[in-house]
């Protein structure tokens, strides 16, 4: 009780003692003209006050004039007081009169305005023509928070659902700051991936650029972009995967016998580490085994920082991704360097292929650029195709008929083979129709890229509307591929229905691999990893999921897809099979 008491007392005391000494020295940015402000509250109020007899200046004033000066300072009824007997001051406080307080209220006005017509135009763009309609959202966030809330079904994403509802199939939002158009409309879609470059041009979000890298493939145009391609489709093209075949079988199957020796596995993570390793493999040589570093590791945290709020302070899930792609690029460099210092004599991966094209005078390629390239092929192949094959898995678990079908088109493919102990055959490969009706059924479900994003070169009319020059627009293909004017029962998986449809590359009701000029360069990779781990498993394995989920869709990119497996050989039983309880794991798809 003392002690409070004390505590008090000395606070009262230092208050006191600090608001006197602020009384006696007033605050002042400069210089305060000299004089005294008398006692604490009172000042000099009386002295001012005090009768004078004289014809002359009041002694108050004259006094103090003459200590200290034209110009001084006082306290007077409680308030402080400069009192100016200069003719210039004198002249300067009359002419001035109200012109410091305009000042300000112009300001405060100009201030009110500005922020008003911001505000104005940040909810009614300015556009030469019919904007789409649609809501901007908040000033700055838009409807950024919406548009990354999580979703759990495979259905189109319910903030594009519910907007589509309220104003149809073309809308207006911001995200991340940009305005953007939303197309779920085909012919719009199909307009926007043929006139790459024309009308519109690939563009990403600023985060999206700050992970891949500023010269990555997407944000290249011209020439630069072209090289580019053609040096992806050297790695990737029809020649070199008929070469990789077999290595691609041998991997699936060395992966299914590890995964079949243990209790069970997270399907989504051991596939894209059986993936992340074979690119890695295919573009720089990369043994995990070997190297002391683990370059997968940078890439784990990923797409959960690919889909956050774009905050870069310790601690956020993008900070984790800007990380990981420091780290990873830092490695790739060291890596890159290290082969320069000892080439090989068999140019056999991408690294060879872009040492030689740098020590070529008249390339325009850059180191730079290079690694910025093999960073989006590490990350676009693991993480896509991964969940493509857990997608296809647990769509094979659910639908017993579909597995079966699958199942015959393989056993057939190892039956009428001539020569037992070969590995797959490229005609093999190419005979697998149901196999690519179901990964096309699979990727439609999925919708592993459920945005593609371009930017409008010019101000472009479309159905009575009109996107205005510069503005984002954003294609989104799950509403295309999930709407039922286009596929009867669009939530129903079907492989059978692509018999009567075109299979190969892109048209204006399928998009998962993008379209147009842009149309993806890894579908043929991802095409041949998917056909030819489905022939592996379905040949010789059974499998049953373990644990039971849910799934969490959110509205940008695929986060995570588990799918808890347990894998069985081919000898299990197949009555047991059939019996077996299937539960699903906690599986997670967020989209763009
Ligand atoms: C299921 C698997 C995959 C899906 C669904 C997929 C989807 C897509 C889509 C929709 C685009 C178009 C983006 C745009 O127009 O802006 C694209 C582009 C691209 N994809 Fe894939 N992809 C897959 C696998 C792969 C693989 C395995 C690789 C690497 C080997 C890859 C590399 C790329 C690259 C480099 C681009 C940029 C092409 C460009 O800008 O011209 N993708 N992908």
């Amino acid at each position: 009780m003392w002690s409070v008491s004390l505590c008090i007392a000395a606070t009262v005391v230092v208050s006191i003692t600090h608001w006197l000494y602020r009384w006696w020295n007033p605050k002042c940015n400069g210089n305060l003209p000299p004089g005294s402000m008398g006692w604490p509250l009172l000042g000099e109020t009386i002295q001012f006050f005090a009768p004078n007899s004289t014809w002359d200046t009041p002694p108050f004033v004259k006094e103090r004039m003459k200590r200290y000066g034209s110009i001084f300072r006082t306290s007077l009824v409680g308030r402080p007081v400069i009192v100016s007997t200069d003719s210039d001051l004198n002249n300067m406080i009359f002419q001035q009169e109200g012109q410091l307080f305009q000042s300000c209220l112009c300001i405060a006005a100009t201030v009110v305005v500005s922020i008003t017509h911001w505000l104005y135009r940040w909810w009614n763009p300015k556009c030469n023509g019919n904007l789409p309609p649609g809501s901007m959202g908040w000033p700055l966030l838009g409807e950024t928070i919406q548009f990354f809330a999580p979703n759990s079904t495979w259905d189109t994403p319910p903030f594009v659902k519910e907007r589509m509802k309220r104003y149809g199939s073309i809308f207006r939002t911001s995200l991340v700051g940009r305005p953007v158009i939303v197309s779920t409309d085909s012919d719009l879609n199909n307009m926007i991936f043929q006139q790459e470059g024309q009308l519109f041009q690939s563009w990403y979000p600023d985060s999206f650029t700050e992970v891949f890298g500023r010269q990555n493939v997407g944000s290249l145009h011209g020439y630069m972009y072209k090289y580019l391609k053609n040096m992806v489709l050297y790695l990737f093209g029809p020649e070199s995967l008929k070469k990789m075949l077999n290595e691609v079988e041998t991997v699936a199957t060395r992966n299914l016998d590890k995964w079949a020796g243990q209790e069970s596995v997270e399907l989504k993570d051991v596939t894209a580490n059986m993936i992340f390793d074979l690119t890695a493999k295919k573009l720089i040589s990369y043994d995990p085994e070997k190297s002391s570093e683990n370059l997968r590791e940078n890439f784990v945290a990923f797409i959960q920082g690919l889909i956050s709020f774009p905050l870069d302070i310790p601690g956020t899930a993008y900070h984790k991704c800007l990380q990981g792609r420091k780290k990873a690029m830092t490695m790739l460099t060291n890596m890159l360097d290290e082969r320069r210092a000892n080439p090989r004599k068999v140019k056999s991966d991408f690294f060879d292929y872009v040492l030689e094209e740098l020590d070529r005078g008249d390339t325009i390629l850059t180191e730079a650029i290079a690694l910025d390239l093999m960073f989006v092929l590490l990350f676009a192949s693991f993480e896509t195709t991964s969940l493509a094959i857990t997608v296809a898995v647990r769509l094979l678990t659910e639908n017993p008929q579909a597995l079966q079908k699958l199942t015959e088109e393989h056993e057939n493919i190892l039956r009428n083979r001539e020569n037992k102990e070969s590995g797959l055959t490229w005609k093999e490969y190419k005979s697998m129709s149901y196999t690519f009706q179901l990964i096309n059924e699979t990727v439609r479900l999925a919708n592993i890229v459920p945005g593609v994003f371009r930017k409008a070169l010019k101000d472009i009319k479309i159905k009575d509307y009109t996107i205005p020059a510069g503005w984002a627009v954003m294609v989104c293909p799950p509403a295309v591929h999930l709407n039922p004017n286009n596929y009867k029962d669009p939530l129903e998986f079907n492989p059978s229905r692509w018999e009567r449809m075109e299979q190969k590359g892109a048209s204006k009701y399928f998009m998962a691999f993008g379209g147009g000029m842009r149309f993806c360069v890894g579908t043929d990779f991802t095409k041949v990893q998917m056909a030819v781990f489905l022939h592996c498993l379905v040949t010789k394995y059974r499998w049953q999921t373990v644990r039971g989920g849910e799934i969490i869709i959110g509205s940008c990119c695929v986060e995570k897809f588990g799918n808890n497996t347990k894998f069985l050989n081919s000898n299990y039983a197949e009555d047991d099979f059939s019996q077996e309880h299937v539960k699903l794991d906690a599986i997670q798809a967020p989209r763009c």
